[in-house]
């Protein structure tokens, strides 16, 4: 409930706080350029903060290359119409999780050349028209298929130069839309995790450009193997989910093979102390000898112990 009251409030407080002069229309951030062509570049401007912005017929907004290394909640919410958004090049760690709520014109977002390390699930949900976006040179080291499947009509996916060893296909299969895929640059590990996003790639070679020079590093360091040639005999020794009714042919053979080699060895044992009572029982009448203590035992009382029965060694065995 609090939710979805801050999301009614957050619009209203930014129209309160705006200056006077938005009366005649709109007016231009003062650290921005506005030209006629519904173009307001405010890149390479020293910028900390997103600047107020409020036009309704605004189409693409420049703020590349400043230092806003945040992305506060509702930032683009007074951009209706926003089509491209470039935001690349500044040092962006953190989008808040309604950092792009209101965007839902929006066709193309460049957030590349930042420092994202991971996105919240629900980021991209109002990008209802996207159709590219580039989260190229930043520090990903995965993506969660949760991430961008709302993305139902993304068609350019950019995703080089990032820190990913691995990768599942369900974050592609939840991209209907894909048509260009970029993966280079990444430290791809050719290890178990990594098979479903080979068998993506061979059967969509043609979405990923270069795709036949995609390497992994084999999990021992030592061997560069291409991606799209690595067939599903490379991971046959990677172990599958099990099956429920490999899970209950387990469940059930663990206990009993415990309990069958149990009774194994009780049976075995009982057998074997019945066997070596028999063959005591054979000795029973042998001569018995007495021996003398050895002396270096030091016992004090010869007389009391000065003799033990012995089976004789012709005792048979
Ligand atoms: C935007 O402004 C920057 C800085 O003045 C300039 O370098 C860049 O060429 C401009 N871009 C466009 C598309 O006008």
């Amino acid at each position: 409930m609090a939710f979805s009251f801050s999301f009614f409030l957050l619009p209203l407080g930014l129209i309160l706080s705006l200056p006077p002069t938005l009366g005649s229309g709109w007016s231009c951030p003062s650290q921005c350029v506005c030209g006629q062509d519904r173009l307001v570049n405010c890149s390479r401007r020293e910028l900390h903060f997103v600047p107020r912005l409020l036009n309704p017929d605004m189409q693409v907004l420049l703020l590349g290359h400043n230092h806003l290394d945040f992305l506060p909640p509702g930032a683009f919410v007074l951009l209706p119409g926003l089509l491209s958004l470039e935001f690349q090049s500044n040092g962006l760690q953190t989008i808040h999780v309604q950092a792009f709520w209101g965007l839902g014109a929006l066709q193309s977002l460049d957030l590349s050349a930042n420092a994202l390390q991971t996105l919240d699930p629900g980021t991209f949900r109002p990008l209802r028209a996207l159709h590219s976006l580039s989260l190229a040179g930043n520090r990903l080291m995965r993506l969660e298929p949760m991430w961008l499947s709302p993305l139902l009509q993304l068609q350019n996916l950019s995703l080089q130069n990032n820190l990913l060893s691995s990768m599942d296909s369900g974050v592609l299969d939840r991209l209907p839309a894909l048509r260009v895929l970029n993966l280079h640059g990444n430290p791809w590990v050719c290890d178990c995790t990594i098979s479903s996003l080979c068998r993506w790639l061979r059967s969509h070679t043609h979405k990923v450009p270069g795709a036949e020079s995609l390497m992994c590093v084999s999990s021992d360091r030592l061997t560069l193997r291409p991606m799209a040639a690595l067939t599903e005999g490379s991971f046959n020794h990677c172990a599958h989910p099990l099956t429920p009714r490999e899970l209950v042919v387990i469940t059930v053979l663990g206990p009993l093979s415990f309990l069958a080699s149990l009774a194994g060895c009780l049976i075995f044992g009982s057998l074997l102390t019945a066997f070596r009572a028999r063959r005591q029982n054979c000795c029973v009448p042998c001569r018995r000898v007495k021996r003398p203590i050895p002396k270096t035992l030091g016992l004090d009382d010869p007389s009391k112990n000065s003799t033990t029965n012995f089976p004789t060694p012709s005792c048979p065995l």
